[in-house]
């Protein structure tokens, strides 16, 4: 491991993008499948791991939705959870951000009470016994529409309390944000974080849009928003947080090379992004492994990396008090580290 690897690997951190579905590991899915007797279209672990290999999102999403397929009970969803929030430990990740997608749920009978409860039941025991801190953000599926993500918006009324926040994922071009303003306004009103996938493969006005019609507190991804110097510029005004994906760009070719990620880039604009891992059990690798894989391509400085590692707190929905312990805790180690 390089100095700088071994630096961003160490430190505590947070995770801001992890869709908890897209961490589902092959050995789980086919444990989950055996035990509720669903059918999956692979016949061994390795069959499903060659079959990762995608050459856009939707290429990605078709796999995904059918992976979690197998997702029943409520102690699935906590399986699956604790399964990442252990990984994610080893990783030093102090604080996560977690999306969910409870349409691709309900459509195939799962109650939002089974699928919200596991979870947060998971989050729970991951403060106790791991020490990690987390919010919960429910995702709309953009490709479903609006009429449906208000629908599962009153269907998730009974469970505010467990829900911090919502989203809006899949597939993104032809699905602009402006199409969901209504539920959004409707998040906002109960005062839930927002956050949207923008500029994945959507263009800069997709981003436009998420800031001005939905009132984002964050951008997931928003890597094509370099292309709008005008953007770029409101963007680091408002010091708007990126939660950026090395390894899915490039297993989604968003990227065609590591070593033309735009992380430098979107440094050198003075934007604030932070480095996640979106779907690791799909694109190769946990939050660790999305800084070793710039850090092997691209000629980041130790200043850099710091930064994105400040970045993933400063971005956070942590509370303020919350925030800064965990900022000291950062300095601390950064201080201390060779
Ligand atoms: N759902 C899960 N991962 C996603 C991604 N990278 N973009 C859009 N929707 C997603
Ligand atoms: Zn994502």
């Amino acid at each position: 491991m390089t100095d700088l690897t071994s630096l961003a690997a160490n430190a505590p951190k947070a995770e801001l993008h992890l869709h908890i579905e897209g961490s589902f590991e092959p050995e789980l899915m086919f444990e989950m499948a055996r035990r509720n007797a669903v059918d999956l279209p692979f016949n061994s672990v390795e069959e499903i791991r060659a079959a990762y290999d995608f050459s856009n999102l939707q290429e990605f999403l078709d796999i995904y939705y059918q992976g979690m397929s197998v997702l029943l009970q409520e102690q699935d969803f906590y399986d699956l959870t604790w399964a990442y929030l252990t990984r994610a430990a080893a990783d030093n990740v102090i604080h996560a951000e977690i999306f969910f997608d409870p349409q691709g749920h309900l459509v195939r009978g799962v109650t939002f009470a089974d699928a919200v409860g596991g979870i947060a039941r998971a989050l729970g025991d991951a403060q106790t016994q791991l020490g990690i801190s987390s919010k919960l953000i429910m995702c709309f599926l953009r490709h479903l529409g609006e009429e449906e993500a208000l629908k599962t918006w009153e269907q998730a009324q009974p469970f505010l309390s467990l829900i911090d926040g919502v989203g809006l994922d899949s597939s993104e071009v032809g699905h602009p944000p402006s199409k969901f303003k209504a539920v959004f306004a409707k998040a906002r009103k109960a005062g839930l974080h927002l956050v949207a996938h923008a500029g994945e493969e959507g263009p800069p006005a997709y981003v436009w849009e998420a800031l001005d019609d939905l009132q984002i507190e964050r951008v997931d991804h928003g890597n094509r928003a370099l292309e709008d110097a005008a953007l770029v510029k409101q963007l680091a005004a408002k010091g708007m947080c990126l939660t950026v994906c090395p390894l899915s760009n490039l297993k989604l070719c968003v990227i065609d090379d590591m070593q033309n990620h735009p992380i430098p880039a979107m440094l050198a604009a003075g934007l604030k992004p932070c480095i996640n891992s979106d779907d690791p059990s799909y694109f190769g690798g946990y939050v660790n492994d999305n800084f070793a894989a710039l850090i092997s391509s691209l000629p980041l400085s130790r200043a850099d990396i710091e930064q994105l590692l400040r970045n993933s707190f400063d971005g956070s929905f942590m509370d303020e008090t919350d925030k800064q312990a965990a900022l000291a805790k950062l300095d601390d180690y950064l201080v201390s580290a060779p």
